[in-house]
């Protein structure tokens, strides 16, 4: 480990916002670039969906709903690129999570209490040491209120839907792009309305838009915010 990382004030960076804005994408090399973990809660809500799917659970049962959460083991493990991955019950479990069935559901369950609870309790867990990247919808609200840095990331509904649709494509999945627009607004609209930690701004969140910045910069402006507060400056 290089001296100055050893200096290196450990924080946590809290990314929220709507559906397919980068907020992934973005938090991974941003996580990379500080030699951080990243840990993506949306895929913990997502494999939990899809455990809920294979298992037929009713979601409005609670008893089910408790049944199959015991059923749910969710880890994360750093892969052969070093990027941390999602693994559902002992399984890789990225290429099952990403399907339109799994973004169907995702925020009906996301919705119930017992299912944040469970979810929550781990991602707090991972934070204890800091240096961790996390990105979702109440991470900067609920998770970590005391987050060191907090980003709101947004982009236009359009631009969205055609980013989600190239990103697709490039797993060689192709969907109508009024597909992906509908069920990014039906999500965003779900998680924003639920009762249980909406998808909400916090407070003092950094607001960046994405609807005309590049990859690069996003990434650029949020590594700046972060290095500002770890050394200081
Ligand atoms: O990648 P995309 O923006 O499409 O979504 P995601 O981050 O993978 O999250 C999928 C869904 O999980 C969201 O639509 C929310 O319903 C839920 N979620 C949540 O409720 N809380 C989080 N911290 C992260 C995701």
């Amino acid at each position: 480990m290089s001296y100055q990382r050893l200096l290196m004030k450990k924080i946590i960076i809290a990314i929220d916002g709507h559906s397919a804005c980068g907020k992934s994408s973005t938090a991974k090399v941003v996580a990379k670039k500080l030699g951080y973990m990243y840990i993506d809660s949306g895929a913990m809500y997502r494999a939990t969906t899809y455990n809920f799917l294979q298992e037929g659970v009713d979601t409005k049962n609670p008893g089910q709903v408790d049944q199959a959460l015991e059923n749910t083991d969710i880890q994360f493990k750093i892969d052969g690129s070093g990027n941390s991955q999602v693994l559902l019950n002992g399984t890789f479990a990225e290429e099952f999570i990403r399907t339109m069935e799994v973004n169907q559901h995702v925020s009906e369950v996301s919705a119930i209490s017992s299912v944040r609870r469970a979810m929550v309790s781990q991602q707090r867990q991972i934070g204890t040491e800091k240096g961790v990247v996390m990105d979702g919808r109440d991470i900067g609200s609920v998770v970590f209120p005391k987050a060191e840095l907090k980003i709101f990331m947004t982009a236009s509904l359009e631009v969205r839907a055609k980013r989600r649709q190239k990103e697709l494509q490039e797993k060689g999945v192709f969907e109508e792009l009024s597909d992906i627009s509908s069920n990014l607004k039906s999500r965003d609209e779900a998680d924003s309305t639920r009762a249980d930690s909406p998808l909400v701004q916090a407070e003092d969140a950094i607001v960046v838009d994405t609807t005309h910045l590049t990859f690069n910069d996003q990434v650029d402006k949020i590594v700046k915010l972060a290095e500002q507060i770890i050394y200081d400056r």
